[in-house]
């Protein structure tokens, strides 16, 4: 699983603070990536133990999926929720407002849904992915027919935008939904609503990964605690 700047200790504090907020009878979002993995495990420890009964897991991936099942999370399909309680989620960048930079993972689609659906949305992070204001490349999922068009308007939008490809493959990374992923650089990015305005009105975007007004709390994890932002 994708790995960056952080250590291991900060996500793990990070996402084992935010495990502790679900309680019994509750429906947890699964997020994406490394941090959000220490999550799942805890999770998966508390069921174990009997600390946690009734408690139901909606994976953003296949990955989350299959690690909530090897760590005994119990699971059930995102079409089957009608609300979920809290989602514990990663991001590759939160600027100074909680606004987010998702998708490394090329999960963001399914994130955004069950992010956005928690009634409280945790942010796990290390201090390495926060910034004053955003400026990471952001990721779209796109079909993979409209590549072409959405480059192209991705360039009027003044983004520089690049095919996402597996390490050591010539060919497109494919998402869990069977689409190509554009990573965009835009600079600096001063205004992520009409960024995202833009990026959500494009035919042929399925998803982008600004998250923007989505978090709720944000925990990111030190060398020697939590230091939790809302
Ligand atoms: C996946 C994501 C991840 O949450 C994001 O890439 C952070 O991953 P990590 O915790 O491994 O740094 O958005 O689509």
């Amino acid at each position: 699983m994708k790995t960056t700047g952080g250590t291991d200790d900060q996500k793990r504090r990070a996402a084992e603070r935010a495990a502790d907020l679900v309680s019994s009878g509750e429906t947890v979002g699964l997020g994406t990536g490394s941090t959000a993995a220490f999550a799942v495990r805890a999770l998966g420890r508390a069921v174990e133990a009997g600390e946690l009964e009734d408690v139901f897991g909606v994976a953003t991936s296949f990955a989350s999926r299959e690690l909530a099942r090897e760590a005994g999370v119990p699971l059930c399909s995102l079409d089957e929720v009608e609300c979920i309680d809290v989602a514990i989620d990663g991001s590759d960048q939160v600027d100074a407002d909680g606004n987010l930079i998702k998708g490394g993972g090329a999960a963001h689609a399914r994130e955004k849904v069950v992010d956005a659906a928690a009634h409280r949305f945790v942010v796990v992070a290390d201090p390495s992915k926060l910034a004053e204001t955003l400026d990471r490349p952001v990721p779209l999922e796109v079909l993979p027919a409209a590549r072409t068009l959405v480059s192209a308007r991705v360039d009027e939008l003044g983004g520089d935008p690049v095919l996402r490809t597996a390490d050591r493959k010539d060919g497109p990374v494919v998402t869990d939904n069977g689409n190509f992923v554009l990573d965009c650089d835009f600079g600096a990015i001063d205004d992520p609503a009409s960024l995202s305005a833009d990026l959500s009105a494009t035919p042929g975007v399925v998803e982008h990964g600004l998250f923007v007004g989505l978090a709720d709390e944000a925990y990111v994890g030190t060398d020697d605690g939590v230091d939790a932002r809302t």
